[in-house]
Formats: structure tokens, sequence, C-alpha cells
């Protein structure tokens, strides 16, 4: 008989194509979401792209009742439902919290009391702060700061004791994390939260750290979303994308199909119980190559971007993924290259329109002080 399967969240950007992803590999799909405003529109309509074989609740996390009516007859359960902004989070505090953690608190709570066989929660690499660095005698650096001052001038990169620049070097599930958000706090106590209860009530739970997750059906008028959405959102209402810094922070930008099929995989592993896995690309590239390719890709290049040479708090410099792990216990290999998962991207934009509010959240980080 084929399994069944909750997800909260599943309407959103990674849970919907979750929910394809095991759709085509013989599950039955159920999805918990509130149809939050900010991501899917006032009308809080059931999102076209969502495949209609799958049972969509309109509920919320942090509904106790609604949460155990939902969990009847499930096999296992991805837990994917959050706010998902940095900076959002440094202002709704509380929202942040309670969706996040309290959200995930009452979960555990109705599975305490109907355990299924497995837990999956979405986590991230916002958990880790700055990702490793590496130095001129290639001794490998962790938990170095930008201090203020620096930041104010103008000085981006991460320095050594002598001054000299430290080159970025890809970062481990051991890192020990550096919480410099609401968001990435919340995300950490998400993670630590379904590996202690579902270890406690012999839950097997898997955290996946996703990285920058990139592709179709990320919500366009959030801006407080990816950072590919928000340029695509800007370069569509032929306004100039917004770049934090100098542009040339690195990140890693994963297909959201790789994030799909890791997901999938986490749960048919017996060997990633109890276990926290990086889910990237693997590899690193600036925010200004990002800018680049998405302004070529959709022919805007004549845009060009505003470089605001201002730090956000809470804001990284460097930090992309080892995802050795992860290809050696789920057997996950990044399938999608960038260029591929671009030309699919620019395909669905042209079907698009976005609402741009990136203006107005700039101004909501400017006017508490929250970008310097
Ligand atoms: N997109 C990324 O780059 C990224 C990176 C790391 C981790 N993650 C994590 O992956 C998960 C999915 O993120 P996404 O990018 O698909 O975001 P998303 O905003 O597209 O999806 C989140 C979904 O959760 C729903 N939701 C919000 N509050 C809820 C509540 N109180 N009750 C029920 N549903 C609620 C929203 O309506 C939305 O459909 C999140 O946990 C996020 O923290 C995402």
């Amino acid at each position: 008989m084929n399994k069944n399967v909750l997800i909260t969240g599943g309407a959103g950007f990674i849970g919907s194509h979750l929910a394809d992803e095991l759709l085509e590999n013989g599950y039955n799909v159920r999805v918990l979401d509130n149809m939050s405003e900010q991501v899917h529109g006032k009308q809080c309509k059931r999102p076209q792209y969502l495949n209609s074989a799958i049972e969509l609740i309109k509920g919320d996390v942090r509904d106790p009742k609604k949460v155990q009516e939902v969990l009847k007859g499930m096999d296992a359960v991805y837990h994917y439902a959050a706010m998902v902004g940095v900076g959002q989070s440094m202002y709704e505090i509380k929202e942040y919290t309670e969706v996040n953690n309290l959200g995930t608190a009452v979960l555990l709570e109705a599975l305490s009391k109907n355990p299924v066989e497995k837990l999956v929660v979405a986590s991230s690499m916002s958990i880790y702060g700055e990702g490793l660095y590496r130095d001129n005698n290639n001794t490998i650096k962790a938990g170095v700061e930008r201090s203020l001052r620096q930041l104010k001038a103008g000085d981006w990169e991460m320095h050594d004791e002598a001054g000299n620049i430290l080159n970025p070097y890809p970062t481990p599930e051991t890192k020990t994390p550096s919480l410099s958000s609401v968001y990435a706090l919340s995300k950490y106590d998400q993670e630590r939260l379904c590996l202690m209860i579902g270890k406690a009530y012999n839950i097997p739970t898997v955290a996946l750290r996703f990285f920058n997750v990139y592709g179709t059906r990320q919500s366009l008028s959030n801006p407080y979303t990816g950072v590919l959405a928000i340029f695509a959102s800007r370069l569509l209402n032929d306004n100039p994308v917004l770049i934090f810094e100098d542009g040339n922070q690195k990140r890693d930008f994963v297909s959201v199909l790789d994030i799909a099929r890791a997901s999938r995989l986490a749960m048919e592993s017996p060997g990633a119980n109890n276990e926290v896995f990086n889910i990237g690309s693997g590899n690193a590239y600036t925010i200004n190559e990002i800018a680049g390719k998405l302004s070529e890709i959709l022919n805007k290049e004549d845009i060009i971007p505003e470089i605001c040479g201002k730090y956000r708090v809470g804001d990284i410099r460097h930090c992309f993924s080892d995802i050795s792990k992860a290809k050696q216990i789920l057997g996950y290999e990044p399938e999608v290259s960038l260029e591929q998962g671009l030309i699919e991207l620019a395909e669905w934009l042209e079907g698009q329109t976005a609402d741009d509010k990136v203006t107005m959240a700039r101004h909501e980080l400017a006017v508490r002080g929250l970008t310097v």
C-alpha cells in the first residue's frame, strides 16, 4: 500500500516541489498550510502549480487541534512550514518565534501522541553564520567575525590577526553554529527540538540544512525570500537589482529539484536517522555573478545593478556547503547545474507578474537601523 506523507508548508516553494517528487515516487501527499498572505498573496487561493492529487488542508501549525487532525493516518511528516526572511525576522521577532519555534513545538507534541515512521525537518545554512575560512598557512578558521567598525569602513572581507584576507572554505555539518538572526535561531531550535523529541519518542528524524534554494514557484511578491526570486522580481519590473556590500559575497545556489530529491532520499534512507545533512550544490558564486547571469538570461543586461555598499545586520560574508556527508549517506548528488536551473527559471518567469516590494523592505530595515 502507498505510504501517506504530510508536508507542513507544502503549498510553498520547496514543499510543492517535494510533493511532486513524492507523488512521482508513489506516495500519497497531504499538505497543511495556512496559505500565508506574504507568500500566496491577498486571495490566499490554492496555487495553480499545486498538483491536483495533493490533499490541501488550510490550517496553522500553531493550532494543536488542526495538527492532531491532519496527522491521522500519516506514515511520515516533513516539517517545512516556516516564516523565511532573515532581515524581517530581526523586527517581526514575535511572529517568527511563534510560527517557527512554537509551531514546531505544537507539531512535536502532537507527534508524541501519534508517532510516525519518519520525521524530516527543514533546517538552514543560516545556522552556521559565517562559513569556514582558510589562512595562508592552510589552517582552517571557524568563528571569525567582522567588526562593525570594519563594516562601516566598507572593508567587507574576513581577516586574520595579521590583517591578511582569509579564503572561504566549504562548510561541513561539524561547524559550530553561530546564530546571527532570529530566523537562524528559530531554524536551529526547530532542528534541535525535532531531533530531541524524535529520539525521546522513537521517531526516526532527519534535519536537512538547505543552502540558497532557487527555482520555479518561489514567491515573487515576497521581498524577504530567496535572492534569485527577489532579483527576478526587480528585473521583471525593469528595476535595478539591489546588492548589499560590494556584491562579492559568496553563496551556494542549489536547485529546488535537487532539494526535493534530497528530501525524499532522507525519508527513504535508514542510515540518515537522527542525523543532520547539508543540502547544497557544493559550488560557490558571488552575488554579482548571480545578478549578471540572471540579467543575461532575462535580456535585462542594460539595467545596471545598484551596489549599495551597506551591510545588513545578521548577514554573513561567505558560506557554501561541504556535501560529502549527504553524498555518502543519502546517495545525494546535485543533478541540476546553475546554467540549466536558470534556463528553467527564466522560462517560468516569462508567464509571471511580480509585485516588487523591495523598496518597502529596504526601508523597513533602514528605519530600524538594521543596515549599516
Ligand atoms: N528557500 C530557501 O532558500 C531555504 C533555505 C533554507 C531553509 N529553507 C526552509 O525550507 C522551508 C520551506 O521554505 P520555502 O522557501 O519553500 O518557503 P515558502 O515561504 O515558499 O513556503 C513556506 C510555506 O509555509 C507556509 N506557512 C507559513 N506559516 C505557516 C503556519 N503558521 N502554518 C502553516 N503553514 C505556514 C506558507 O504559507 C508557505 O506556503 C522553510 O522551513 C525554510 O525555513 C528554505
